[in-house]
């Protein structure tokens, strides 16, 4: 099939272009490289750069490429990012996720997968969150994202066209080739061995006094390639009907769990210090993700915390400054 991947110079969009393309399929990629990286889109993939709020250059790329499907990875992503600066997200996530749908039903591309977020729940609690549990968003980035899943929801009502959303807790690992650069970085696995090679001082741990076993906040970390997985077989789902699907572990590690880990994987020292709190940061964020192993067979290939961060330590030390070496 051809796939359009917005968002393919990013972490998640680029290592699924690369899966995409392993798997026979034919991919394009649109990207602005706000935040991602031209060495990171694969040689193999048809490259766009262009920019989604301008709507004229979406309708360009898909008269000039035609694609059956698209994956829609491109957005502002950080969450406190989000609190600082409500409208980008409130106004460009949606308006430019719009923008790509309405190109979409316009050039007759029927099959739309969205990438969405844990962050749709905002104080979930201590249980497991399903696809059921009540969608309460925990920052304007995932108002925005909630948004684009119900602005799908119509369109697929009034139009032919059938939807996946994916809803991801913490993507994390590499492949071989590909991995996680993003600036600035705030993703607890890149900071940690990013400690761990020298690059920075200290981890600081937000907070150890939650109610979990260790203290730590609880998160769910799916290996990128298994949810880059996910992703082909969201694709074959929609050929008959609309999805929706949490991806996660199940489990969950803390972030002093995720610390020993680096520190055994790596080898290496890891000074941590124990700072505050952050603001809206839940315990425990969690994912159920049996309706999508359930449904579509989905099993994860690398779920074990030590697997995600040792691919993400040797992609770390092949590439130490990241696509900027
Ligand atoms: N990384 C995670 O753990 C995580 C968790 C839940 C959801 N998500 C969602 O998954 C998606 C991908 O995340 P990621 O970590 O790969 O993000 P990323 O920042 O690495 O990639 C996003 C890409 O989108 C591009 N982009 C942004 N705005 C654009 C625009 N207006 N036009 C064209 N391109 C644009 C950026 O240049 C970048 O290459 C995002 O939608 C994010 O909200 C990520």
């Amino acid at each position: 099939m051809k796939v359009l991947v917005t968002g393919g110079a990013g972490y998640i969009g680029s290592i699924t272009a690369e899966v995409l393309l392993a798997e026979g399929h034919e991919v394009i990629v649109f990207d602005n490289l706000s935040q991602g990286h031209r060495a990171a889109v694969p040689d193999d993939a048809v490259w766009v750069q262009g920019d989604l709020s301008e709507p004229s250059a979406i309708r360009r790329a898909m008269m000039a490429h035609r694609p059956e499907a698209v994956m829609h990875f491109a957005a502002k992503s950080l969450v406190g990012d989000s609190i600082v600066r409500p409208f980008a997200y409130l106004r460009d996530n949606v308006v430019e996720g719009l923008n790509l749908i309405e190109a979409c039903v316009d050039s007759g591309v029927q099959r739309f997968i969205l990438s969405s977020t844990a962050n749709l729940f905002g104080a979930p609690g201590n249980a497991v969150i399903d696809e059921k549990a009540p969608i309460a968003p925990g920052s304007p980035y995932g108002e925005s994202k909630w948004t684009l899943e119900r602005a799908l929801d119509w369109v697929s009502q009034t139009h032919d066209m059938r939807y996946a959303i994916l809803r991801y807790f913490n993507a994390a690992g590499a492949s071989a080739q590909r991995g996680e650069h993003h600036v600035p970085e705030t993703h607890l696995i890149p900071l940690v061995l990013q400690v761990a090679a020298g690059q920075r001082d200290c981890m600081t741990v937000f907070g150890d006094d939650y109610d979990t076993p260790d203290g730590t906040c609880i998160r769910d970390y799916i290996h990128v390639l298994d949810l880059a997985a996910a992703h082909l077989l969201a694709l074959g789902a929609i050929e008959t009907d609309n999805c929706t699907y949490h991806l996660g572990n199940g489990g969950g590690f803390s972030v002093r769990q995720v610390i020993e880990t680096a520190r055994t994987v790596t080898g290496r020292r890891i000074p941590e210090a124990i700072g505050q709190r952050r603001p809206g940061d839940p315990p425990r964020l969690v994912a159920n993700s049996d309706k999508i192993r359930r449904e579509l067979g989905w099993q994860p290939q690398f779920g074990e915390l030590e697997q995600i961060v040792s691919s993400a330590w040797q992609w770390h030390q092949a590439f130490p400054k990241g696509y900027e070496g």
